[in-house]
């Protein structure tokens, strides 16, 4: 079934708009996402933090806390900060498995303040579920949370006291 990006963002926005806090937003733009597209098995985020990624609000199997920068879909997502698509996993070297039905996935960097400040992570047990126009249509997620969530204390890049 094709996605309807549009309608999906324009209730993002209507989430967005009740509380900003990044908590609340991710929390429920997860469960959004859970509910808008086929064929997912994990839908979440993490979040920059201590320099590090750590896991947010997902929906889906329990997964790993930590990724490093660089590392699995996401630490590389965030190293290169571009979009990773990956229509095979187990093609993908240094790929983390959190749920071994995984099969593609697509990982997409957030910014606040011109870096990164926590990525949009989804897998798919279907190989090559996740095309160019889901990543266009999730890019339009991603720019609406840059531009309109209350980022602060939600990310830092090395110490913690210091807020964005
Ligand atoms: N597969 C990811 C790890 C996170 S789980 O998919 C939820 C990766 O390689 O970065």
């Amino acid at each position: 079934m094709k996605t309807n990006f549009e309608r999906m963002i324009k209730q993002a926005e209507a989430l967005i708009e009740t509380d900003r806090y990044y908590v609340p937003v991710l929390a429920n733009i997860s469960a959004l996402i859970w509910e808008t597209l086929d064929r997912i098995n994990w839908a979440g985020f993490y979040i920059v933090r201590n320099g590090r990624l750590v896991l947010g609000p997902f929906q889906g199997k329990v997964a790993c806390i930590h990724i490093e920068k660089g590392r699995g879909v996401c630490g590389t997502a965030w190293e290169k900060d571009e979009p990773v698509l990956v229509p095979d996993v187990h093609k993908f070297p240094g790929h983390i498995a959190c749920d071994s039905a995984s099969r593609s996935e697509i990982v997409i960097p957030i910014h606040s303040r011109g870096r990164v400040a926590a990525v949009l992570d989804i897998d798919s047990p279907e190989e090559g579920r996740f095309l160019q126009e889901d990543l266009e249509g999730l890019c339009g997620l991603t720019k609406l949370l840059e531009d309109s969530m209350e980022w602060k204390l939600a990310s830092c890049t090395s110490d913690c006291k210091v807020l964005e």
